[in-house]
């Protein structure tokens, strides 16, 4: 698919031809073929798509973990690897499962990032990280726990403080509500809805979860076939004839969830068309 990107949108992220290949003695596997995709500064791109397709490894490859085996991934104009030194300013990341540090208190857990620059004193990152935590909703109280003392809902509010400890214009997003029960999850989606409005942040999602998908999104991006098949309103994406499209959003859940679905973000049209 080939998006006529609007002249004044600035391209947050361009993923060009992108192959992933990772070997192994039992043969290559390809993850990713030629996937193309642009990210526009202000959106919320939902990626979708089955276990196993790459979208961990499609962020992975925004944040610099893991390096294109051909084609080309830029951010904010640069290779991601150019941005390593100064990483988290630039995005910021929420991992599939949670992944704070046991053994650090829920404020350290915040102030990593800024801890491991060196370049600030210790009282300034403190205050730093305390703002961060009262931005995701937490109470100053919650600063000294550990992360065993913490709800599900709230290890994902500190895994957000933390990144966005540095104020990343672009945030990733991996399964933001999975393992949340339903009211979490709902909050979750406030806070994140909310957090994007006033941060005027970028924001790329996985979600398996269709009512985050439909809560949040503003395009959604379909992984299938090792590349990103279709993208736009939601209704461009279920137009599009595809095995996985017809039972991702067709199917009982998808049905279930799109009854549901009234004014949803991703029904509404998004500043961005398709041929
Ligand atoms: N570092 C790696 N080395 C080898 N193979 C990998 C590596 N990282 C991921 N893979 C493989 O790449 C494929 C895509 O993985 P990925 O984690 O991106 O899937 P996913 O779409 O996020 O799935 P899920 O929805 O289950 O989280 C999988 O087959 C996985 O085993
Ligand atoms: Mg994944």
């Amino acid at each position: 698919m080939t998006f006529i990107i609007p002249p004044d949108a600035e391209r947050v992220v361009e993923i060009r031809k992108l192959w992933t290949v990772f070997r192994s003695p039992d043969g290559d596997q390809v993850v990713h073929r030629d996937l193309d995709l642009t990210i526009v500064r202000g959106e919320v791109l939902s990626l979708v798509g089955g276990s196993g397709t790459g979208k961990t490894v499609l962020l992975r490859q925004i944040l610099g973990l893991e390096h294109p085996t051909k084609g080309e991934v830029t951010v904010l104009g640069h290779a991601p690897a150019r941005l390593s030194a100064m990483g988290a300013a630039n995005v910021g990341m929420l991992f599939q499962h949670g992944a704070l540090f046991s053994a650090f208190s829920v404020l350290d857990n915040i102030a990593f990032p800024l801890r491991e620059l060196k370049l600030l004193p210790d009282d300034l990152i403190r205050d730093a990280a305390l703002v961060k935590l009262q931005m995701v909703g937490l109470s100053p109280q919650q600063a000294t726990k550990s992360p065993s003392d913490l709800s599900g809902g709230m290890i994902k509010r500190v895994a957000l403080a933390r990144a966005l400890i540095m104020d990343p214009p672009l945030l990733l997003l991996d399964e933001p509500t999975a393992g949340l029960d339903p009211e979490s999850a709902d909050g979750f989606c406030d806070l994140l809805r909310g957090l994007h409005r006033e941060l005027g942040l970028t924001v790329v999602m996985i979600t398996h979860d269709l009512d985050t998908l439909f809560d949040l999104s503003s395009r959604i991006a379909v992984l299938a076939d090792q590349k990103v098949i279709v993208s736009g309103t939601t209704r461009d994406v279920i137009a599009y004839p595809h095995p996985f499209i017809h039972e991702y959003f067709l199917g009982g859940r998808g049905q279930r969830a799109m009854e549901a679905l009234h004014e949803g973000a991703a029904s509404r049209p998004v500043p961005l068309s398709e041929r």
